[in-house]
């Protein structure tokens, strides 16, 4: 990394001691050695995931939509010039570094479940078939209670839900030794589970400990992932709307254990449009008096969440964004009384081709209406991929740098998701462009740079 130094100002020969900041920045640990990366849900997000990240090894394709691959943090002043890649400013694994196991109830290899999952075309899932066929599911930990559109043969035993996470931090110990991996991470891709809320049985790791050897009914698969992880120390990120991280006992042993988590619900496509489209109309004071948005989508996901129980978690988890972001209680004449409606509909012809549509009624100079269309025809998993690669390879930074995994939830990576995780009594930032501000600017503070304001005045000096 270039010194810092004033703007204008010819590079110094006398020799520049680190300043407290830039010292610290060496707590980050490098990454050295193979990454593994451990996916309950072997299904479209995750096979497009791992096809994409061989692809991309071999010089087939490009890794668009990815901040760590391809994005740049603007070091100083606008006059500084100092843009490096995020890759080569902050200590990120390879891509040659990393190694994938998973989870799922269905017995097909990466390769089969990629095919049948039809988002990539043959031609070029065959030049990859080698790397994706070698990767087979582990039988799953899975409740047919909490997912009610699907079942399947691959599926773990055992006397309670304590054996099950048990079962299941074996499986990661086994990849960490047959993969030679020297650090992991855990990123739910599995289906959406039915709404739950927090219980008594989610307050604390030692009601969440008994709650597990009682087989309560409130401990959800994923929750059972999750605590195994974390109790390997291996970081969690949630891609799903589920509650599983999102409560007081799992922060409780993500802060104990020191393991970053991160969630929930990857923010792919309408609700990505949303955070950027509310924002603008704020910032202009336009008020709003609707916004429908459906969905019509045909792969598993969305006969997954065409089950009622399955379409409330995450009908949640898209409504919460625009609240949020409009603050009706700072502005109650213009967000005060807004109809906003989301629905999903499972239309099997157009598989993982979404079409996202969105009409937002909008009102403007003494309250005359105007109306705005959106027609998003988009391919959900080759949005959602990029997300699942920045995530492993931040959340791995996060647990080499011992401010960041302290945390426990990281907070600086609400960019990628639905519903950011906080902590207790702190309202998320939605907007996408302040959770980009907040996640460069976390990059920036690691390495000892100064935070970007945009303030600006000192080009006027
Ligand atoms: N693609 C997107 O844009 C997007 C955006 C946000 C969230 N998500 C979420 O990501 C998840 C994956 O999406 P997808 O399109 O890959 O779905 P998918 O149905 O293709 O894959 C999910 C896989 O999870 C498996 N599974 C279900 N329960 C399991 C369990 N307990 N353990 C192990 N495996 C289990 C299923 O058998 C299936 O193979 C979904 O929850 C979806 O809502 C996707």
């Amino acid at each position: 990394m270039p010194t810092p130094r004033k703007n204008g100002s010819k590079p110094s020969r006398v020799e520049v001691k680190p300043t407290a900041r830039q010292q610290q920045s060496s707590a980050t640990q490098p990454a050295k050695g193979k990454l593994g990366v451990m996916i309950p849900g072997m299904g479209a997000v995750a096979t497009t995931f791992v096809a994409g990240v061989e692809a991309v090894r071999k010089g087939l394709a490009a890794p668009i939509g990815s901040l760590t691959q391809m994005g740049t943090v603007r070091l100083g002043k606008r006059t500084d010039g100092r843009s490096p890649k995020i890759k080569e400013f902050v200590s990120l694994s390879t891509l040659n570094d990393l190694v994938f196991t998973g989870w799922d109830i269905f017995e097909d290899d990466m390769y089969a479940a990629a095919s049948k999952a039809g988002v990539l075309e043959k031609d070029l899932l065959s030049q990859v078939k080698g790397r994706l066929s070698s990767i087979k599911p582990m039988k799953a930990v899975f409740d047919h209670n909490y997912v009610k559109k699907i079942d399947g043969p691959n599926v773990k035993k055992g006397k309670n839900k304590m054996e099950l996470a048990e079962q299941l931090r074996q499986d990661m110990r086994d990849f960490r030794k047959s993969s030679g991996a020297n650090r992991l991470i855990t990123i739910w891709c599995a289906s959406t589970e039915t709404f739950i809320e927090p219980s008594a049985a989610h307050q604390s790791v030692k009601a969440l400990e008994k709650a597990m050897k009682d087989n309560d009914e409130n401990i959800a698969p994923s929750m059972v992932y999750a605590y195994a992880s974390l109790k390997e120390g291996v970081p969690f990120a949630n891609g799903a709307p589920n509650l599983t991280v999102d409560v007081p006992a799992m922060l409780e042993l993500a802060r104990e254990n020191e393991v970053p988590i991160c969630g929930k619900d990857f923010k792919t496509g309408q609700t990505m449009m949303k955070t950027v489209q509310a924002p603008a109309f704020k910032a202009r004071l336009l008020g709003l008096s609707g916004w429908y948005s459906t969905n019509i989508l045909g792969n598993r996901d969305g006969e997954v969440l065409d089950d009622p129980g399955s379409f409330k978690t995450k009908e949640e988890s898209k409504l919460g964004a625009l609240e949020h972001i409009l603050q009706p209680q700072l502005y109650p004449e213009l967000y005060g009384n807004i109809f906003h409606k989301v629905r999903i509909n499972y239309y099997p012809p157009r598989g993982d081709n979404k079409e996202g549509w969105d009409n937002i009624d909008i009102f403007g100079w003494l309250g005359y209406p105007m109306q705005i269309k959106v027609d998003f025809l988009c391919r959900d998993s080759i949005l959602a991929a990029p997300i699942v690669l920045d995530l492993v390879l931040f959340l791995d930074l996060a647990q080499r740098t011992p401010e960041l995994r302290r945390l426990g939830i990281q907070e600086w990576l609400s960019f990628y998701f639905k519903s950011p995780m906080t902590a207790p009594g702190l309202y998320p930032e939605h907007d996408l462009f302040i959770q980009l501000m907040k996640l460069k600017n976390t990059l920036r503070h690691l390495k000892g740079e100064e935070l970007i304001t945009h303030l600006g005045l000192e080009y006027y000096d």
